[in-house]
């Protein structure tokens, strides 16, 4: 690819400003060489302003979300693609946010501009195990785990009951919620369903992978093995995709 419209598609300016970028020499090799807009240099030799290039497509990344934030691209209030350099907002392709997160959750939320590894994900036969933690208004009663855990759960307003969820009782009012599927509003319908109210839900785990030490509102590019988790099929956190019939 031209390297104007590599830097260009990382949201760098418009090709006509990137353009403009290599004339006044603040694009160069890891030596301050200038490097031309004809040039055939790998990606990981560029600097901007002497700063390496943001990388490539095929980017995933975990953003901690803090409360008050939505995962639309276009909504009144903040929005999770705030907490990204602005210069994200400008990638072709596009990052979109591997499922979401209301916004009064907060937790592991995963970016990629991989439309295929979005569409894999997301997708309802996928099977990602995802590990929040509520807080709830009320104590819980005692048969929660074994209803969760039936696989007869009906939703208010759905058909297809839930597939099995795993709940583990940290206190009282306090549990941590394993599922696999990833419908609107899940965790706080399945309580509306037993007639609780989730008060603070917070999502740990997505696939095996957690947010670790990152603080709320930061975010970090995966690591290979990280990666990893998110691939292929026989991947740990990632259970086989089922196929209808
Ligand atoms: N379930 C919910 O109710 N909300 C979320 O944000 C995620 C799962």
């Amino acid at each position: 690819m031209r390297l104007v419209r590599l830097i260009a598609n990382l949201g760098y300016g418009s090709r006509k400003e990137v353009a403009q970028m290599f004339r006044a020499g603040r694009v160069t090799d890891t030596d301050g060489e200038v490097l031309y807009a004809d040039d055939q240099v790998e990606a990981s030799s560029i600097r901007v302003d002497g700063a390496p290039l943001d990388p490539g497509s095929g980017l995933v990344l975990m953003l901690h979300k803090p409360v008050g934030y939505t995962c639309s691209h276009r909504d009144p209030g903040q929005l999770v693609y705030d907490l990204l350099p602005p210069r994200f907002a400008r990638r072709r392709p596009p990052l979109s946010s591997i499922g979401r997160l209301d916004r009064d959750t907060s937790g592991l939320l995963l970016l990629t501009d991989d439309g295929a590894l979005l569409h894999r994900l997301i997708a309802p036969v996928s099977c990602v195990s995802k590990v929040y933690v509520a807080t709830l208004a009320q104590d819980l009663r005692g048969d929660e785990a074994d209803l969760f855990a039936s696989g007869r759960l009906l939703l208010e307003g759905e058909a297809k009951p839930l597939a099995p969820a795993m709940l583990e009782a940290c206190g009282p009012r306090r549990v941590r919620i394993t599922v696999t599927e990833g419908r609107y509003h899940q965790v706080r319908r399945m309580f509306a369903a037993v007639g609780n109210h989730v008060q603070a839900l917070h999502r740990e785990a997505v696939a095996g992978l957690s947010l670790g030490t990152l603080p709320p509102g930061a975010w970090r590019e995966l690591e290979g093995g990280e990666r990893a988790l998110l691939g292929g099929n026989h991947q740990p956190g990632v259970t086989q995709a089922k196929t209808p019939g």
